[in-house]
């Protein structure tokens, strides 16, 4: 293996185990809220998240809170984040879908209404 590649698979290690703290810290000590419904963006630990989030745990969960508190659930299928219509990109509002500038060719959406100062976003189904 080239060096590179060796410091590559190094830091992912690295990533994962500081990141698989974080998350034993500061989720799993408090309970699942099961009813509470997911707040976007949320906070967490210097990040702005605008979809649930992984991790290192083997589902994604959300917070309930702008800024986590504690507060939290994991995500089913009503949770995760939503295109946000009409989004703005580039010089255009989109009303949907739209493959302009995906690489690959597949449709995406915006998560919020400013695609050009936000830039989350998802791939549609
Ligand atoms: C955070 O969210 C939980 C669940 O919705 C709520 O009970 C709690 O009051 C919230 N905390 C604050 C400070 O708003």
């Amino acid at each position: 293996m080239a060096w590179h590649v060796v410091f590559l698979w190094f830091w992912v290690f690295w990533l994962h185990s500081v990141v698989g703290q974080n998350y034993e810290e500061t989720i799993t000590h408090f309970p699942e809220v099961k009813d509470g419904k997911c707040v976007f963006p949320f906070r967490y630990r210097g990040g702005t998240f605008h979809d649930c989030v992984m991790f290192n745990s083997k589902h994604r969960w959300c917070s309930l809170n702008e800024t986590y508190q504690g507060y939290w659930k994991y995500c089913s299928e009503e949770d995760f984040a939503k295109c946000m219509f009409p989004f703005w990109y580039r010089r255009l509002i989109y009303s949907e879908c739209t493959d302009d500038g995906d690489l690959f060719g597949k449709k995406w959406c915006s998560l919020t209404r400013n695609y050009n100062k936000d830039k989350v976003w998802k791939y549609c189904d």
